[in-house]
């Protein structure tokens, strides 16, 4: 079993007696003791204890075989949110005193986090422009952990994993790449000597904006330490939830090519529109990101946020964001429907002002999510709202 979508539609390994195919929704919160004394219950194919909801759960456990098998990790994490998994992370791994460099393009949630345990934990957290030049640079002795996320939200920049692996000594340090925005369809960042692989499976996997989730992947050893911390944390993913994600992920590969596809036909009319300064999106073979995006991604497919800066001040934005009636303004990514933002107020607003200058998150910048609907229904929603 190697293709992509046949396991993510085959790979959960869920047996049981009547032969279902697919794994059902394991609402019991608590399983049998094989010994009482001993307190041993079932044990799971990680060696962990099934016998209480907070620890594992069956339906839980399918999708975590599925989403390692299409990571190429050897193991997986579910939690309730794509910050749960997140700051469990960072609750396991950092000790007072750590550097921990990051771009200074993050999901803002992370750097809010980050700021509490500066102050709580003591930790240094050291900032540097979203390239791998300027990550290697940044790190020396000290830095016990480098988070990246594989394509920067809302700007769409590409760091280049190859470079940024070959240069760093990532024995010593953990590098954890956000996956979110590209998903394994075109990006394994394992490959490229990631420890650790996360998620907000509220996006892609998931796929259809119903159901909140995340995601850890990586190597048994750290998945199973990290899993005392989900269990200690209580962060597991419910099994109704675990059971959407499930159902998502079968189509996560059609999904994310017709996702890229519309997204490029949108990026490709708006760099042509009279009316558009500029389109970030790494598809696109002017923008400075296309190459290295070629070489890490695994298939010429480049996601579905496009994000783009229209000409004008910011209420023409507002005006510009309203008029339109196919896309949604709501945050969040990566779902069925169409969904736009404004960086500024929805996203970055804790990214500080001298770097969104640098970074070019600007007051006419606005962030798509380009959904499934029609392409041309897409365009036309687009077109009459520009050309108003
Ligand atoms: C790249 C990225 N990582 C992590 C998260 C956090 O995930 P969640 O909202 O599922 O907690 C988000 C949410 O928007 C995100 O965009």
């Amino acid at each position: 079993m190697k293709g992509f979508s046949t396991i993510a539609i085959h790979g959960h390994e869920y047996e049981d007696i009547y032969g279902s195919h697919v794994p059902p929704i394991y609402v019991s919160v608590v399983y049998e003791y094989v010994d009482q004394e001993l307190g041993l219950a079932k044990f799971t194919d990680r060696g962990t204890n099934l016998k209480y909801g907070r620890e594992e759960n069956p339906t839980t456990r399918a999708l975590e075989r599925i989403i390692s098998k299409l990571e190429g990790a050897e193991d997986a994490l579910v939690f309730n949110s794509g910050m749960s998994a997140i700051s469990t992370l960072f609750l396991y791994y950092l000790r007072p005193g750590d550097k921990v460099v990051v771009p200074m393009e993050l999901y803002s949630s992370v750097f809010v986090l980050l700021n509490h345990l500066v102050s709580k934990m003591n930790i240094r957290v050291v900032k540097v422009w979203p390239s791998a030049e300027a990550i290697i640079e940044a790190v020396d002795k000290n830095t016990s952990m480098v988070f990246i996320e594989s394509m920067t939200n809302p700007t769409n920049k590409v760091i280049d994993l190859e470079y940024l692996s070959k240069s760093l000594d990532l024995d010593e340090k953990t590098l954890v790449v956000d996956n979110t925005f590209t998903t394994p369809v075109i990006l394994k960042p394992i490959k490229y000597k990631a420890k650790l692989v996360v998620h907000s499976m509220t996006k892609y996997f998931g796929g259809h904006n119903d159901v909140v989730g995340g995601v850890i992947a990586g190597y048994r050893k750290n998945v199973v330490e990290l899993w005392e911390w989900r269990r200690l944390l209580g962060g597991i993913l419910q099994p109704f939830e675990a059971y959407m994600v499930l159902r998502g992920i079968k189509t996560l590969e059609v999904r994310f090519e017709k996702h890229s596809n519309n997204a490029m036909a949108v990026a490709e009319y708006l760099a042509e529109h009279s009316k558009i300064e500029e389109v970030l999106y790494p598809g696109l073979s002017k923008s400075p990101y296309h190459s290295v995006a070629r070489k890490i991604f695994e298939k010429p497919l480049f996601g579905g946020v496009v994000s783009f800066k229209i000409k004008g001040s910011y209420s023409d934005v507002i005006n510009f964001v309203k008029r339109l009636k196919v896309i949604k303004r709501a945050p969040s990514l990566g779902g069925t429907e169409s969904l736009i933002v404004i960086p500024i107020k929805a996203g970055s607003q804790f990214i500080e002002p001298e770097y969104r200058q640098k970074l070019g998150i600007t007051e006419n910048l606005v962030r798509l999510s380009v959904g499934l609907e029609d392409v041309n229904d897409i365009l036309e929603d687009l077109g009459r709202a520009l050309n108003y």
